[in-house]
């Protein structure tokens, strides 16, 4: 596993996305990736499956701090009252005192942002955190978070059919990392000719080029989802090879803005 450092805190770069992920299933997944060395689960009060990801965690039998937990506030979960009620009972749910990572999920449409991001750094403060951000935040909206609250990560749709180069400077430029949610496209990269080509050089598949491009970049994280554990096991096997530069460049060039989750909520993406 390699790590990103953020706020003196270790952050482990793959994780696994738990979307559409519940029950057994989810409790099982959870367990079986933690034994095979994930140490970052991604999750969120809206996959209902925080009860599951509890259970899976503390049936692998690590201790809390070997195992890294996000989760994400319900939609429009703004009112500091709100915001407190639910990471309480998300922890609850979670099995544990603390979650590693809290973000808004997705930029409100109604309450005040901010009321929610200083509910947030004061959950922070007392350790119910340890570290706060956003998801699917555009630059505009990220850099008003970074002025007004200590976050210090952004999820966002990231693969090689859409890039973040204006993301991946604010995060340069303010000490940010990116998590890339989606980062196999959906599994879709699996039919790219040039993923295929390049995975061939390595003896890896178009998944596992497309995620190694991804850990390749700095400040990036990637939580591809994956029910199948044979998926979860190739997802993992990204360490023992390397990328060159011309290949890099080659996967960042298949860009086409092509954006799978865009939601009538959505912001004005950059
Ligand atoms: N913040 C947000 O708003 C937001 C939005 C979307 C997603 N996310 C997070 O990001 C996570 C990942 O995104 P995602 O679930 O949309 O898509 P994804 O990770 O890009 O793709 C998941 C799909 O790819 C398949 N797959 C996984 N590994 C594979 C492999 N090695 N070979 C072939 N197919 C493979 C999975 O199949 P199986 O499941 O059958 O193994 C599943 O159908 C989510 O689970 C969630 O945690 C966050």
């Amino acid at each position: 596993m390699i790590y990103r450092h953020v706020q003196g805190v270790d952050v482990p770069a793959l994780g696994l996305g738990t979307w559409l992920l519940r029950g057994a299933a989810c409790r099982e997944a959870i367990r079986d990736a933690l034994e095979i060395g994930y140490r970052h689960v991604d999750t969120a009060q809206a996959y209902e499956n925080e009860g599951a990801v509890g259970q899976g965690w503390t049936d692998a039998g690590f201790a809390r701090d070997e195992v890294f937990i996000t989760t994400k506030l319900q939609m429009n979960t703004t009112a500091r009252k709100s915001v407190r009620d639910s990471v309480e009972r998300s922890l609850e749910a979670l099995r544990s005192e603390y979650v590693d990572l809290l973000l808004i999920h997705w930029p409100p449409t109604r309450g005040d942002v901010d009321e929610a991001l200083d509910a947030m750094a004061a959950l922070r403060e007392e350790g119910k955190a340890r570290l706060i951000g956003v998801s699917n935040f555009p630059s505009r909206l990220w850099l008003h978070a970074i002025d007004r609250a200590p976050v210090s990560i952004n999820q966002v749709e990231y693969h090689p059919y859409l890039g973040q180069t204006r993301l991946l400077e604010v995060a340069r430029e303010h000490d940010q990392l990116l998590t890339a949610y989606s980062p196999i496209a959906k599994g879709s990269v699996l039919r790219d000719p040039v993923l295929r080509e390049i995975g061939e050089e390595h003896g890896k598949s178009p998944v596992q080029v497309a995620l190694r491009w991804l850990l390749q970049q700095d400040r990036v994280l990637a939580v591809p989802k994956a029910a199948s554990a044979a998926h979860r096991r190739a997802n993992l096997d990204l360490f023992d090879f390397e990328l060159t530069q011309h290949e890099l460049n080659r996967i960042s060039a298949l860009d086409e803005g092509r954006r799978l989750i865009d939601p009538a909520w959505g912001p004005d993406w950059d």
